[in-house]
């Protein structure tokens, strides 16, 4: 695709997530635990990224760790400042401090305490739908 491109850091193979142990993790003297990482791609205002998840790790921090720089304010799953449409996937926002039905409903995510649960694609930059979309849900809007 046009305008694609991967982020720096961990190699990269289309096609969904790395494996466990030798196979998809620890090569080139990395230290990596045993663990799910997933393949997460970014779709933001300036193109396609493509990066690596952890399982246990959230995708705001993965994709910071990548160059990927995403707005946030809180950091803690509050503000949606982080918000994102997930395209394809699944994400847990169970850490996230304020997360409803209706935002997976609607296929929102909060990137900054959002973990994959399965290789993702997400539009970044949603904040304002998302916002919106709590305000015709007659659920909390910060910032809005
Ligand atoms: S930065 Fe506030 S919800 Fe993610």
């Amino acid at each position: 695709m046009a305008g694609e491109q991967e982020a720096p850091g961990r190699s990269f193979e289309a096609g969904g997530e790395a494996g466990r142990g030798e196979e998809g993790r620890g090569e080139e003297g990395n230290s990596l635990e045993a663990g799910h990482s997933f393949e997460v791609i970014l779709e933001t205002p300036e193109g396609v990224r493509k990066l690596f998840c952890d399982e246990d790790e959230y995708l705001w921090y993965a994709a910071a760790r990548a160059g990927v720089k995403l707005p946030a304010i809180c950091l803690q799953g509050r503000c949606l400042e982080c918000a994102g449409k997930l395209l394809q996937g699944r994400v847990d926002e169970s850490s996230a401090d304020s997360y409803f039905p209706d935002d997976e409903m609607a296929g929102f995510v909060l990137l900054c305490r959002g973990r994959p649960c399965s290789s993702v694609r997400i539009r970044t930059h949603q904040s304002g739908p998302m916002r919106a979309h709590r305000i015709a849900k007659g659920l909390p809007a910060p910032y809005a």
